[in-house]
C-alpha cells in the first residue's frame, strides 16, 4: 500500500481539529478512520466532511479506553499510523475536576497507546499544546523552552509528551510527533464544519463570532493592563485548517522516521485582543460591544511561537492570515449560528 492511499487512525476525528484534519488528510490521498465517543461533538461533522470532500470517513463510535472495542477496530483494519485528538481540553474544568482530566487524557492515552502497542501499530502524531510552556518569559517561545505546565490540563499534556519520551527511548520502532499548538482558530472555508463549542465559549474567536451574530450581548476582555502594546493580551492565532496541514506534514515526516520530534504549530505573530476585535469588525461588518473587566486567572500576556522547526524538519508554513481566519470564522457562524444542532 502507497503512503499515499494508507488508512489512518484519527481518534477524536469528529472534533474541532479533527474534522478539519480528515478533510486535510483525504485531500492529501489518505485514508483516515475515525474513532470518537462524540462527547464534545456531533455526528453530522462526518456528513460535512463528506460534503466538503466527496469522501466519507468510516466511523467507530467508541471509547478509546474501551480496550475490546479499540482491538476490534484495529483487526478491521491495516492502519500505517495514529492522530490522536481525543481528550478534554477545558482548563477551567481541569482546575475543578484534575481527575476526570487526568482519567480522559492521561489514562486514555495510555490505553490507546498500548492497543496500538499490541496491535503493531508505531506511527504517531500526539495534540499537545503551547500550554505546556506555561507562563514562558522568552518570546517568541522555541521547543527548547522549558516544559511548566500551570493547571491540571497543561499538566496532562506534559505528562503524555513524557510517557511518549519514554516509549520512543525504549522501542526504537516507534516513530512518533508532537504537536504543540498556539491558538486554533477559523473554520474550513466552505463552512461545513468548524467550532461548535458547547454553552458559553471559554476562548476569544468563538465568543467574538456569537457576539457578531447576536448570541451573546457583548464581550468581557480580560485585562488591558498587561506589558503589550494596548494592554490587552497578546496570542499566536493559527487558521485551523493550517493547523489541519501541519499534521499532514507531520505524519508524513513520522511515516519516515523513527524516534521522536515535538514542534510548534504556530504562525509566528501575535495579535492582541483589540487587533481581533477590530479584525472581525471589518470582516463581518458587525460591530463588537465590549467592555474591559479584570484579567483571566492563570491567563499570560503574550505568547507566541518560534515557528522555525516546523519550517525546516516538515517544511510547514502557515499561510493564511488574520483577515481569513476572521471570514472563515464569521462564514461557519453565519451558516450554523447554533452550530451543528438544530440542522
Ligand atoms: P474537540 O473537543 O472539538 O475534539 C475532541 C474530540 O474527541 C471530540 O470529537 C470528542 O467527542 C472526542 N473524544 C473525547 N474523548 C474521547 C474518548 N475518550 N474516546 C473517543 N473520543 C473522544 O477538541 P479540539 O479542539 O478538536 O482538540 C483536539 C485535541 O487538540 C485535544 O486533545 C486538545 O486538548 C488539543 N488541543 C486543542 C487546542 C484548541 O485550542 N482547540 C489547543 C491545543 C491542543
Ligand atoms: C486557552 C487555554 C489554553 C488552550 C487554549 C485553546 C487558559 C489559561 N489557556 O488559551 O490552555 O490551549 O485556550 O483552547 O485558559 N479573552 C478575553 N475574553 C474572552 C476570552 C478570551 O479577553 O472572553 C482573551 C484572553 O485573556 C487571552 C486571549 O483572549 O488574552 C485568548 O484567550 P483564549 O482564546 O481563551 O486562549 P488562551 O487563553 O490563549
Amino acid at each position: 500500500m502507497s503512503s499515499e492511499t494508507a488508512q489512518i487512525l484519527v481518534t477524536g476525528g469528529a472534533g474541532y481539529i479533527g474534522s478539519h484534519t480528515c478533510v486535510a488528510l483525504i485531500q492529501a490521498g489518505f485514508t483516515p478512520v475515525i474513532v470518537d465517543n462524540f462527547s464534545n461533538s456531533h455526528p453530522l461533522a462526518i456528513a460535512r466532511i463528506e460534503a466538503i470532500t466527496g469522501i466519507r470517513p468510516q466511523l467507530h463510535e467508541c471509547d478509546i479506553a474501551d480496550e475490546d472495542a479499540m482491538r476490534q477496530v484495529l483487526r478491521n483494519h491495516e492502519f500505517a499510523a495514529a492522530i490522536h485528538f481525543a481528550g478534554v481540553k477545558a482548563v477551567g474544568r481541569s482546575v475543578s475536576e484534575p481527575l476526570e482530566t487526568y482519567r480522559q487524557n492521561v489514562t486514555g492515552s495510555l490505553s490507546l497507546l498500548q492497543s496500538l502497542n499490541e496491535g503493531g501499530i508505531t506511527r504517531l502524531i500526539f495534540s499537545s499544546s503551547a500550554t505546556v510552556y506555561g507562563g514562558a518569559e522568552q518570546m517568541p517561545i522555541s521547543e527548547t523552552a522549558r516544559v511548566q505546565p500551570t493547571n491540571p490540563y497543561g499538566h496532562s499534556k506534559a505528562m503524555v509528551e513524557q510517557i511518549l519520551h519514554d516509549l520512543a527511548a525504549a522501542e526504537p520502532d516507534w516513530g512518533i510527533g508532537v504537536l504543540r499548538y498556539f491558538n486554533p482558530v477559523g473554520a474550513h472555508k466552505s463552512g461545513e464544519i468548524g467550532e461548535d463549542p458547547q454553552g458559553i465559549p471559554d476562548n476569544l474567536f468563538p465568543y467574538v463570532s456569537q457576539v457578531a451574530i447576536g448570541r451573546r450581548e457583548k464581550l468581557q476582555v480580560f485585562g488591558n493592563d498587561y506589558n503589550t502594546p494596548d494592554g490587552t493580551g497578546v496570542r499566536d492565532y493559527i487558521h485551523v485548517m493550517d493547523l489541519a496541514e501541519g499534521h499532514v506534514a507531520a505524519l508524513q515526516a513520522c511515516l519516515q522516521s523513527q524516534g521522536l520530534f515535538a514542534v510548534n504549530l504556530g504562525t509566528g505573530q501575535g495579535s492582541s485582543v483589540l487587533e481581533i476585535i477590530k479584525a472581525f469588525e471589518q470582516t463581518s461588518g458587525q460591530s463588537i460591544p465590549f467592555e474591559i473587566i479584570a484579567r483571566r486567572p492563570g491567563d499570560v500576556g503574550t505568547s507566541f511561537a518560534d515557528p522555525s522547526k516546523a519550517k525546516e524538519l516538515l517544511g510547514f508554513e502557515a499561510q493564511r492570515d488574520l483577515t481569513q481566519m476572521c471570514q472563515d470564522s464569521w462564514n461557519w457562524q453565519q451558516r450554523n449560528p447554533t452550530g451543528y444542532s438544530n440542522h
